[in-house]
């Protein structure tokens, strides 16, 4: 497996990185992930500019313009010897002496890898998965797609230990997101979701499944979910990258709607996979 590190592309094992690195050290950096289908980067633009918030976000610099990015990436791509790709992009602070200031004139850590890409069976979406709930403890700043994910790591190791998928987050009586996901409601036909706001990721895949929504005439609305709404729904949605569109169908040990995946949650993933090969045809 070829991997990127600050500015050459080098065997996995060779790769290192310095102990004193402020990912390392603090967490100090900001990551994205990138489906590439077919060996081509789904939403790649999208992709680029919520790395670019992130880094707005932590106050670092930006090491490269988007072509450069595009360019590396591609070059990553290429480099597998697999089609279907979860491509990682990590940047951190670089390395200093250990102190919580920002260090001066230090480059920024740019490693990149690439993996198979492993989507949910078709088997895995038809049967749904479970998910728990929990109170969403993470900082105020859940915008940033930073790397330091202690918070989301125990709050998912929480499904873990049930044998569930997901954590579905609730701060203040009210959805969030999930742990590694968004989450979406659906009731009588309407399929919901929490607006952007710092207390959530906005996911690629959510903005996606929101046009692929108003493109088909899918009602949809976005607003604040209360703890009720969320335990009412018909139909409960996990979306991210990797997981796509995945029905929830129990969550905390109670069906959600009929227990069993719903006919929303069936539409989108038809219109999300025709959408992806659209894309994959170029
Ligand atoms: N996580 N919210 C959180 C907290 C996430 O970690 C993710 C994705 C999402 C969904 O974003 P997107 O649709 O752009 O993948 C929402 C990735 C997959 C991860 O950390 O591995």
């Amino acid at each position: 497996m070829s991997v990127y590190l600050n500015g050459q592309f080098m065997p996995l094992a060779e790769a290192r990185v310095p102990v004193l690195d402020r990912g390392f050290v603090f967490g100090d950096g900001v990551y994205e992930l990138v489906p590439v289908y077919s060996r081509k980067p789904f939403r790649l633009d999208e992709h680029l500019r919520r790395l670019q918030a992130s880094l707005d976000g932590i106050r670092l610099a930006n090491p490269h313009g988007m072509a450069v990015w595009r360019e590396l990436i591609g070059q990553l791509i290429a480099l597998q010897g697999f089609d279907d790709q979860s491509v990682y992009i990590q940047i951190t602070r670089g390395v200093a002496p250990r102190d919580h200031a920002f260090p001066r004139g230090v480059a920024p850590t740019v490693f990149m890898f690439a993996q198979p890409l492993l989507t949910a069976s078709t088997g895995q979406k038809a049967a749904g998965v479970c998910a728990v709930s929990a109170v969403d403890n993470r900082w105020q700043r859940c915008n940033i797609k930073a790397i330091s994910l202690l918070a989301n790591i125990l709050l998912r190791q929480q499904a873990v230990d049930a044998g569930c998928a997901e954590t579905v987050l609730l701060r203040d009586g009210f959805l969030t997101e999930g742990a590694a996901s968004n989450i979406f409601v659906v009731k009588q036909g309407v399929l919901r979701a929490p607006p952007p706001s710092h207390l959530m990721l906005t996911g690629i895949t959510y903005d996606v499944v929101i046009e692929l929504a108003a493109a088909h005439g899918i009602p949809a609305e976005l607003r604040a979910i209360s703890e009720a709404e969320l335990r009412a729904a018909d139909e409960l949605w996990m979306t991210s990258s990797t997981k796509e569109i995945m029905p929830i169908v129990k969550l905390d040990g109670a069906p959600v709607g009929a227990g069993e995946p719903g006919p929303l949650a069936r539409q989108m993933d038809a219109l999300y996979q025709t959408f992806k090969q659209q894309v994959m045809r170029g």
